[in-house]
């Protein structure tokens, strides 16, 4: 499932992360692609160690955590991995898939990819996130502060950037369900629930459908916590 989640962050927390990010050290993109996206990926990116990134991180990490619609559509586990990414003139990246097992103190699986526009659309020109499906594609240039969140398993690439700066935080989530389609069966459900109780209250059909809901939450969800005792990390040069 594809979808924008609007104000992810407010005007003074994006205006708060760029003059961090204006002044902070930089570096090559290419250290944190996997072996294959790395003949694709130009693109400058925080560097991790530094203390301000770990900051950033933390802001980006709870505005997602505390958005009613990223908690619906995702369940997430975790929010593994956010990088800051920036593209100047010239710089794009190329069509790519994301890694699908992550690695940094454990394994964490990609289910579902996002990312966070920190600048205006007009700051820029290209640095469209172009995402393919089947027998179309989708671009999306999105308001700062607004997000894309999008399936890992989706070929996608961020056309050339023409005129200005692209900023944008993108991140990794691994999610309670794995399966798009079961995601999207609790998604309808929890839409549908929150909208019958907005119209009738706490009714027998609200308390049956949250019935239903939980129990399916029960049934579904996955880890991939033996994969960490199972998996030689050699396996996955990420
Ligand atoms: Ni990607």
């Amino acid at each position: 499932m594809l979808f924008r989640i609007p104000q992810v962050l407010n005007l003074a927390e994006l205006a708060s992360i760029r003059e961090i990010l204006a002044v902070a050290e930089f570096v090559d993109g290419k250290l944190t692609a996997g072996w294959h996206a790395k003949a694709v990926k130009h693109n400058q990116q925080l560097k991790t160690a530094l203390p301000e990134a770990q900051d950033l991180k933390h802001k980006v990490h709870s505005a997602f955590v505390r958005h009613p619609l990223f908690q619906a559509a995702v369940r997430p586990r975790s929010i593994h991995t956010i990088l800051f990414s920036r593209y100047d003139e010239g710089m794009s990246y190329g069509r790519h898939t994301d890694n699908a097992l992550m690695s940094g103190q454990d394994f964490h699986r990609s289910d579902v990819s996002f990312t966070l526009f920190l600048n205006a659309p007009n700051e820029y020109d290209g640095g469209e996130l172009v995402i393919e499906g089947a027998d179309d594609e989708q671009t999306y240039k999105l308001e700062a502060g607004m997000a894309i969140v999008y399936p890992s398993s989706s070929l996608h690439r961020v056309q050339p950037v023409t005129r200005g700066q692209r900023w944008v935080a993108v991140g990794w989530v691994q999610s309670l369900v794995r399966d798009p389609a079961q995601r999207e069966i609790l998604f309808d459900l929890e839409t549908t629930r929150r909208s019958l109780f907005a119209q009738s209250g706490k009714t027998d059909e609200f308390d049956l459908i949250s019935k239903t809901l939980s129990n399916l939450l029960r049934m579904w969800p996955t880890s991939v916590g033996r994969l960490e005792l199972l998996t030689p990390r050699s396996l996955y040069p990420c």
